[in-house]
């Protein structure tokens, strides 16, 4: 079946763009029907434009998260959308959008799960010192960074890497194992009743 997705982004959007390019390029079918970002001046949104794809920049509410997750589940029900695909979304999701979307939403972690969890794992790679790193797909839980893990792929890391060089190594890799991750986890998906 050809998957409709719901991207939620804060930023840049890369991983949604390597997304969208693998879908042009018929290697992951499916269709981006809904980019979300809790930011408005998110570049991941005018990606969205230029691809004609509905972009909708939704506030976000620290003191009420559900409240914006309300909102953002209705959104993503009214484009009809069997997957969430976080990709850069830098809120933490709150059990009330997991359960909902449960077994439905993925994201991708710049750092060979179960290590380096949350914030800067860049960073926190180099500061350990760890000879490899890389990134992960994972299904989303309650708990931050820690579902079943869909797919990895490692680079090395060398004695003069910093942040950003290591960053865009990973990077790279991000962008072809999300849209990988995304089709295999596809081919065994079946909508909800
Ligand atoms: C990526 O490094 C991703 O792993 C992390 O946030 C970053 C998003 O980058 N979750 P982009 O917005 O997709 O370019």
């Amino acid at each position: 079946m050809s998957l409709a997705l719901a991207v939620l982004a804060s930023g840049r959007g890369s991983n949604f763009q390597a997304i969208q390019a693998a879908i042009e390029r018929g290697s992951l079918d499916a269709s981006v029907r809904l980019l979300l970002s809790d930011r408005r001046k998110a570049p991941a949104l005018d990606i969205a434009r230029t691809h004609g794809i509905e972009a909708v920049h939704l506030p976000y509410d620290r003191n009420d998260r559900e409240a914006f997750e309300r909102k953002a589940g209705d959104l993503i029900d009214h484009q009809g959308c069997d997957l969430v695909i976080l990709a850069g979304f830098m809120r933490l999701l709150t059990p009330y959008l997991v359960q909902r979307f449960a077994g439905r939403i993925l994201n991708i972690h710049p750092a060979l799960l179960p290590a380096f969890k949350g914030l800067n794992a860049q960073q926190q790679a180099l500061d350990y010192g760890v000879k490899y790193s890389g990134c992960t797909v994972h299904l989303v839980t309650e708990d931050m960074d820690a579902g079943p893990i869909l797919g990895q792929r490692v680079v090395p890391v060398f004695e003069d890497d910093t942040e950003p060089t290591l960053s865009a190594r990973i990077l790279e890799q991000e962008h072809q194992l999300y849209p990988e991750c995304i089709a295999g986890y596809g081919k065994t998906f079946s909508p909800p009743p």
